[in-house]
């Protein structure tokens, strides 16, 4: 196995790109991270659990404001500056990538912040469209950096609001709080247990290095996203569920009231809404383990929560399905898809000795199934968003 390249400095690189790009030097620089999901998928809109943790690959944006209502935006990815009037932000008139800092700026103005005009300089090191966050990561590195800017003093909670206002509203995304909670709230060597009806988080230790562990991300290469399609209609048929349960939420359902739900709703909301219920207490079931056996005691759960996407949410895809059986069968104590689903990543939870034979395994299968080489990489509970200069 060859050792992997030296990680990037983003932070330099921001730096570097906004010299080149705008001239001078930045008010500062911002990072956020990405995040994976330990635990408690499609959970958050039903405000229940999940177990993210932040992730050491991040997004870093250097910032300047202005004196007047310009706002200029560069990504080290490509595409060049754009250019774009606070005053007059709108989804259609931001391209690509500049959706995501032209919302959170939109969304932080309608909070009535005293926004400036900004100069901003993007680099970041979480793979895009992998499943583990990247435009969540920008969100909220960038909500984070107008937030000072604009003195606006919204603290973690009002911030993971802002973010998911912006994808919601503007983005177009339907999506929770679980991204922006675990990217702005997390700590080295823990797990964000967040409770999502009253954002309440507890940091559950889950250093699995001391354990002799690693969680391994498999990150498929199928390209995803939540502004449509399947998300939309898992949400809507989550919705459905509480509506006919008489239910604020999915949450306010346990198992034991499952078999009157199947009475109540058609076959293909029954099993979206026993995949939720089910979810919510296989996070509540991780946590007591973590607290009383630790991280290896966690793969039963793991597993039982991939089954649970496959079988009754329907959000997995055949690449998803062989990462994970194909690192199980190689070693690995647990392994699930991680995030929204229909492509992007899955984690296997490893022996560290089993390392090099899981991820000899997962290649081959992806090999001889015919799909595209998964890029494979281990990833440890790294901290929350924060200034760094
Ligand atoms: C995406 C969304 C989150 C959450 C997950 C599924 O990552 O952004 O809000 O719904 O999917 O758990």
């Amino acid at each position: 196995m060859s050792a992997p390249p030296p990680p990037r400095d983003a932070a330099a690189a921001a730096l570097r790109a906004f010299s080149e790009a705008f001239g001078g030097t930045p008010d500062g620089v911002w990072r956020a991270p990405g995040r994976v999901n330990l635990i408690g998928e499609h959970t958050d809109y039903n405000e229940g659990f999940a177990l993210p943790f932040a992730i050491d690959l991040a997004a870093h944006v250097a910032v300047r404001a202005r004196a007047d209502r310009c706002v200029r935006l560069l990504s080290t990815h490509g595409g060049g500056v754009v250019e774009l009037d606070l005053d007059s932000l709108s989804p259609d008139g931001a391209p690509g990538w500049a959706v995501y800092p032209a919302g959170v700026a939109w969304a932080v103005a309608e909070r009535g912040a005293d926004l400036p005009g900004f100069d901003l300089a993007l680099d970041s090191t979480v793979p895009v469209g992998s499943g583990l966050s990247s435009s969540h990561a920008i969100e909220c590195a960038v909500a984070t950096a107008l937030s000072e800017l604009a003195a606006a003093d919204l603290g973690p909670e009002d911030l993971v609001l802002v973010t998911q206002r912006a994808e919601n509203a503007f983005v177009g995304a339907p999506t929770g709080i679980l991204d922006q909670s675990a990217s702005l709230r997390g700590t080295a060597g823990h797990a964000v247990f967040l409770d999502c009806r009253d954002q309440r988080i507890e940091l559950i230790p889950f250093d699995a290095d001391a354990a002799g562990l690693a969680v391994l991300v498999v990150d498929t290469k199928v390209a995803h996203s939540h502004a449509g399609g399947g998300y939309a209609e898992r949400r809507a048929a989550c919705e459905l569920g509480a509506e006919v349960l008489g239910v604020a939420a999915l949450r306010d359902v346990s198992s034991d009231d499952l078999a009157e739900a199947r009475a109540l709703l058609d076959p293909v909301t029954f099993r979206r809404v026993r995949h939720v219920v089910t979810e919510d207490e296989r996070v509540l079931a991780t946590v007591d383990v973590l607290r009383s056996e630790g991280p290896a005691a966690i793969g039963p759960l793991l597993d039982a929560s991939h089954a649970s996407m496959r079988d009754d949410f329907e959000i997995s895809c055949p690449e998803l399905d062989l990462a994970v059986e194909a690192a199980r069968s190689a070693g690995a104590l647990g392994a699930r898809m991680t995030g929204g689903g229909f492509g992007g990543s899955a984690i296997a939870l490893i022996p560290r000795a089993a390392e090099a034979a899981v991820r000899d395994a997962v290649s081959a299968a992806f090999g001889r199934a015919g799909f595209g080489a998964p890029d494979l990489f281990t990833v440890v509970p790294a901290g929350g968003a924060r200034r760094v200069l």
